[in-house]
């Protein structure tokens, strides 16, 4: 992943989710909850216009933090321990893993993103959303332990409309260490 992707991503997109979100939590009163309680509980904001801001920056926040750490430099460069075999047990193996996964993030029409998240048991899932949708927002159950954003943002500078070698490239950047954490989690 090229620098000025990272930069335009991380601090200007990422940044202007995270001041939205913060504006949208003051003024739909919910600024003292964590981002997962906002995200679970959006049928409680009654103004239409205050739940949409906070689906969309909420779930800009979450999605990129989530994004952004999984690519911290360093850790395994694959999946190790129970999280190895939390995917041996739900896909097969790592590489059925990753290809279902791509599959996904690849077939998501217009701008969204693929997910691996965990059920409150620990069985592994793979889906994908739209915009800024999440497991959370969406009501799932689930909670993201690893993803994939396919919004052109992401991959437009360096690889123009070529999202698959993007996704393809992704995998090769993973701290799967970070992953393991949000397993545990
Ligand atoms: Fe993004």
């Amino acid at each position: 992943m090229d620098a000025e992707t990272v930069e335009t991503h991380y601090a200007k997109h990422h940044a202007t989710y995270t001041a939205n979100l913060n504006k949208a939590a003051e003024e739909a009163g919910v600024a003292d909850q964590t981002i997962e309680d906002i995200l679970a509980n959006l049928d409680d904001v009654v103004d239409e216009a205050q739940r949409t801001a906070l689906k969309n920056n909420g779930g800009g926040f979450y999605n990129h933090n989530l994004f952004f750490e999984e690519i911290t430099p360093g850790g395994a460069k694959e999946p190790t321990g129970e999280l190895k075999a939390a995917i041996d047990e739900a896909f097969g193996s790592f590489e059925e893993l990753k290809k279902q996964m791509t599959a996904l993030a690849i077939g998501q029409f217009g701008s969204g993103w693929a997910w691996l998240s965990k059920d409150a048991a620990g069985k592994l899932y793979v889906s994908k959303s739209a915009n800024q949708d999440n497991p959370i927002s969406l009501g799932t159950g689930q909670t993201p332990i690893f993803t994939i954003d396919v919004w052109e943002h992401a991959y437009y500078l360096k690889y123009k409309n070529l999202r698959a070698s993007f996704v393809e490239n992704l995998w090769n950047l993973v701290n799967w260490d970070v992953v393991a954490k949000n397993y545990k989690g």
